[in-house]
C-alpha cells in the first residue's frame, strides 16, 4: 500500500466569506489525515479507520449512492469522494482505504476537508491521474455537499490541497470558483504569500474548547442563507459585491443587516491581513484585526460561544497580540498570536479561566503554516 497525506488548516482571517464569494487566508496545520490504499480488482471499496477500530465498512463501487444513509457516518466522506470520481466518470475498479487521522474531530480545524483530500488525491493518484488539484479541490467539496450532506464553501478543500509549508495561502473565492478546473492555472485568484513566525519570535496557538461544532447541523446553514438573503435585498449576486457598510443601511431587517456587516468587514479585513503580510513587516501588526475578526463573529454573525469568547478573553489579558475563533463557530478552537515566551503563560491564564467559569479543560498546541496534501511514501 502507499500512502498520502492530507492537512486540517487554521484560517488566520476570513471566516463565513468563503460561500460570499470573498477572501480567505488559511494556513495548512502539521496536523494530517494518512490515507493509505491500493486498488482492488474486485469492485468493492472496503474503509478501515484506526480511530473505529470496530467498524469496517465494505461497499460495492456500483452501489454507492444507493447505500449512502446505511453507512456510518465518518464514512460518507472517504465513500462520497469515491462516489464523486465515479460519477465524473473515473472508472473506479475497488479500492483497499486505510484512514488514520490526527485532526481533532469538531474543531474547527478542518478534520472533514483532511480526510475527504486524502482520500481525493491517493484516488487520483491510482485511477485519474489526469485529474488537476483544481478538479480535486471541486470534487471534494462536491463529495462534502452532494454525499455527506454539509453546505461548505471551498475553504477547507482548497487550504488543504494547495496551502504551502511556511506560507499563508490568500484566496479570491470568486475568481477562484470562476476558473476551469481541468487545468492548474492559476488566474491569479490564490497566492502564497510568506508567513514566517519565527523570525519575528512569535507562535500561533490554537485552544480548542472541546465543545463539538457540526457543519451538517443548522446554524451554519442558516447563515449562509441569512447572507443570501441580505444580498437579495441589494440585489447584488453575492455579499462580496457590497464593499462598505453604508450600503448595508437599505436592508431593513437588523439580524440580515448585522450579518452582512459582518461579511463585509470581515472581506476588508483580509485584504488588510494579507498586505500587511506581503508587506512583510511584523506579522503582531496582524494581532488587532483578528481580534476584531472575533468580535464581528460574536456580535454581528453570532456564530460565538462563551467558552470561544472566554478563551480569546483570557489570551489577550495574559498578553497575546490577537485572538479570534476560528471555522464555522457555534464550537471549536480559538487561535491566538503570541510570542513565544508568552505562550506557556498563555496556555496556563486560559486554562485558569476555563477552570473558575466550570468549563471543560481545553486542549493547546502550537501550530504554523505546513505543506498541503501529497504523496507521502
Ligand atoms: C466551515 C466551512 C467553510 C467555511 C468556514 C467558515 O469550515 O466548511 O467552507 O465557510 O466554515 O469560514
Amino acid at each position: 500500500m502507499q500512502t498520502w497525506v492530507a492537512p486540517g488548516r487554521v484560517n488566520i482571517i476570513g471566516e463565513h466569506t468563503d460561500y460570499n464569494d470573498g477572501f480567505v487566508l488559511p494556513i495548512a496545520l502539521p496536523l494530517v489525515v494518512r490515507c493509505a490504499a491500493q486498488a482492488r480488482a474486485d469492485g468493492q471499496v472496503r474503509v478501515v479507520s484506526r480511530q473505529r477500530p470496530d467498524e469496517t465498512v465494505l461497499v460495492p463501487v456500483a452501489e454507492l449512492a444507493k447505500r449512502r444513509d446505511g453507512v456510518p457516518g465518518w464514512s460518507r466522506y472517504p465513500l462520497g469522494v469515491v462516489a464523486e470520481f465515479v460519477r465524473r466518470g473515473h472508472r473506479i475498479s475497488g479500492v483497499e482505504l486505510e484512514l488514520d487521522g490526527a485532526v481533532p474531530i469538531g474543531a474547527g480545524l478542518s478534520s472533514s476537508a483532511a480526510l475527504s483530500c486524502a482520500v481525493a488525491i491517493a484516488l487520483r493518484d491510482l485511477f485519474a491521474p489526469a485529474v488537476t488539484d483544481r478538479e480535486l479541490i471541486d470534487l471534494a467539496r462536491a463529495a462534502e455537499n452532494g454525499y455527506v450532506g454539509a453546505p461548505t464553501g471551498l475553504l477547507d478543500q482548497s487550504a488543504s490541497i494547495l496551502c504551502t509549508a511556511g506560507h499563508a495561502l490568500f484566496l479570491d473565492v470568486r475568481r477562484f470558483a470562476a476558473e476551469a478546473v481541468d487545468a492548474d492555472t492559476n488566474s491569479g485568484a490564490h497566492e502564497q504569500i510568506p508567513f514566517d513566525l519565527a523570525r519575528f519570535g512569535l507562535e500561533l496557538l490554537v485552544i480548542d474548547t472541546g465543545q463539538p461544532h457540526e457543519l451538517v447541523d443548522g446554524g451554519y446553514g442558516e447563515r449562509r442563507a441569512q447572507c443570501e438573503a441580505a444580498a437579495a435585498k441589494l440585489g447584488v449576486s453575492a455579499l462580496r459585491d457590497v464593499d462598505s457598510v453604508a450600503a448595508l443601511a437599505r436592508i431593513t431587517d437588523v439580524v440580515l443587516r448585522r450579518r452582512a456587516r459582518h461579511v463585509v468587514t470581515e472581506n476588508a479585513r483580509v485584504l488588510t491581513v494579507a498586505e500587511k503580510l506581503r508587506s512583510g513587516a511584523d506579522p503582531r501588526a496582524i494581532g488587532p484585526v483578528l481580534t476584531e475578526g472575533h468580535a464581528s463573529l460574536r456580535d454581528d454573525f453570532e456564530v460565538s460561544t462563551p467558552e470561544l469568547d472566554a478563551a480569546v478573553a483570557a489570551a489577550l489579558a495574559a498578553g497575546a497580540h490577537g485572538a479570534r475563533m476560528v471555522g464555522g463557530g457555534f464550537g471549536g478552537s480559538v487561535l491566538a498570536l503570541v510570542d513565544r515566551e508568552r505562550t506557556e503563560a498563555v496556555v496556563a491564564d486560559v486554562r485558569n479561566r476555563f477552570a473558575r467559569a466550570g468549563f471543560a479543560e481545553p486542549r493547546t498546541f502550537v501550530v504554523g503554516p505546513a505543506a498541503g496534501a501529497h504523496r507521502a511514501d
